[in-house]
């Protein structure tokens, strides 16, 4: 036995010095872009420093989708099926703004009654039809709610009332030219077919705005969204890897909650002999952790333990560490091999990232990006369910992988039967959409690293000035000595 004779300390007791900020060096000239992993002989990139935590109640495709629009990336949790996770892969890849292929299909044969039902489930009102019933079959026509009578047509079938004579693209796969076609043909929506009248997509003259042009989009070289999927270290999860290969998911992160064992590094080594996509290892919070995923091949390492927002971790078993210092002591590792002549790479911070300051501290400390869950949870766009608080107030549901609603054994035990909980179930308030939400975190990190003179966060690893913040000092930096104005207070639960 050995104790330390340092303290382990926390990003929120760190706070960053302000530094000379030239002209040329304001909010507007920061660059957040940031390298996720090694690829080949570079990085694969990321215009903004954030990716989703591999977590059931943050991951689903749709935040997938919009954080790598936004420049990030989802990764999608290993605690589902492996065919839920491909067709989640699928639907990210497949995504091409304003083009809907998640979309449901009629057969000309169902009866109405039917369609009344799927419209009251689904919300939707319009429906393309195919000889296959199917979204992949042969487009037959449309049916609308504004064609059938709800209360007398429920007898009829679906080839007696849907529209023939529907105006299509073919083969349109520039949204200003469908949109355009769309406008010209006073529709509401735009089927696309293929040459051989396949049904492809449908645009919807609802969802124009949604899809602005977004310049900083995670894309592979097809212009495809990217998306990481999460594995275990179990072998049964060899077959998963091999799936997801198949769909073309463009980063594997195996998912661990302890990543210094062996059996991360046979991991690593069997998914190098088996193709080239790049692989993030972790969780490790020292630096012979970091040592030892570098040795095996990882192509990013994943820095955390027992820091998660909803996460029992060291209060069951006393492991784990404060993420300053498990930061500190990797990014250390890291120059050292880097000053050595070996690979330079790229950390990614994971769990208590609590707001845009502790995201700050983690990437002045050496974190090429983060992970995030909690906060990312909150958005709409999440897979959790919105609850109402007893005051009016909106909450998402947010649970933890380890807790026994996820039971993502996996990442946990390394036998089903040696799973415990090491997480909890929660709510978290609800935020709006990530497209309003993470534009503002986006603005606080530029603001936070001009103010410490720097305009990339390879700059911010060489020149933050952090400094540690006394109990009284850190009282100072909340808010003090006033009372909330009403509005603000009920904005914040209080
Ligand atoms: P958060 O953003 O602080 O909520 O942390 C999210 C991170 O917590 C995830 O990316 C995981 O690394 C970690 N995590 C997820 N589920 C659990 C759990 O049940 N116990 C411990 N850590 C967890």
């Amino acid at each position: 036995m050995r104790i330390l004779e340092t303290e382990s300390i926390s990003l929120q007791e760190l706070r960053l010095l302000p530094r000379h900020t030239p002209a040329d060096a304001g909010m507007a000239h920061v660059s957040l872009r940031t390298r996720l992993c090694a690829l080949g002989n570079g990085h694969l990139e990321l215009g903004l420093p954030v990716l989703s935590a591999a977590m059931q109640a943050v991951s689903g495709p749709d935040l997938a989708i919009a954080l790598a629009q936004l420049g990030g990336i989802g990764v999608l949790p290993l605690s589902q099926s492996i065919d839920a996770q491909c067709q989640a892969a699928a639907q990210v890849k497949r995504y091409k703004a304003g083009f809907q292929t998640d979309i449901v299909t009629l057969s000309p044969a169902q009866r109405l009654s039917e369609v009344v039902s799927l419209m009251r489930a689904t919300g939707f009102a319009t429906f393309p039809v195919t000889d296959t019933g199917l979204f992949h079959g042969r487009l037959l026509g449309v049916l609308t709610d504004k064609d059938f009578d709800p209360r007398g047509d429920g007898a009829a079938r679906v080839a007696d009332r849907m529209r023939k004579d529907v105006q299509v693209g073919v083969e349109t796969h520039d949204l200003n030219a469908a949109n355009q076609l769309m406008i010209d043909y006073g529709r509401g929506f735009l089927p696309i077919v293929s040459e051989a009248g396949t049904l492809l997509s449908v645009v919807f003259k609802k969802d124009r705005d949604k899809h602005l042009h977004h310049p900083d989009e995670t894309v592979d070289s097809d212009r495809r969204l990217r998306i990481a999927a999460a594995v275990s270290t179990h072998p049964e999860d060899r077959e998963r890897t091999e799936a997801l290969l198949e769909q073309e998911v463009d980063v594997l992160v195996i998912d661990a909650s302890d990543g210094h064992t062996a059996f991360q590094a046979e991991m690593i080594e069997w998914v190098k002999a088996i193709g080239d996509v790049p692989v993030v290892a972790g969780n490790v919070v020292t630096a012979e952790g970091f040592d030892f995923l570098a040795d095996a091949g990882a192509d990013a390492v994943k820095v955390g333990m027992g820091v998660g927002s909803g996460c029992t971790t060291q209060s069951l078993k006393a492991t784990g560490r404060g993420q300053a210092t498990a930061l500190m002591d990797v990014a250390a590792a890291r120059e050292r091999r880097r000053q050595a002549g070996g690979r330079d790479l790229p950390l990614i911070a994971d769990g208590g990232l609590a707001g845009p300051a502790a995201i700050v501290v983690a990437l002045a400390l050496g974190a090429d990006s983060v992970m995030l869950g909690n906060l990312l949870a909150r958005f709409s766009e999440s897979p959790g369910q919105l609850v109402r608080g007893h005051r009016g107030e909106l909450f998402k549901e947010y649970w933890m992988e380890g807790s026994k609603r996820a039971a993502n054994t996996r990442r946990y035990a390394h036998a089903t039967r040696d799973f415990f909980e090491e997480g909890v179930e929660g709510l978290v308030p609800h935020a709006g959409s990530i497209f309003d939400g993470v534009p503002v975190l986006e603005r606080a990190l530029r603001s936070a690293l001009a103010t410490a003179g720097c305009t990339t966060l390879r700059a911010l690893h060489r020149g933050a000035l952090l400094e540690r913040q006394s109990p009284a000092s850190l009282g100072d930096s909340a808010v003090h000595d006033l009372e909330l104005a009403p509005t603000r207070a009920a904005a914040s639960g209080g």
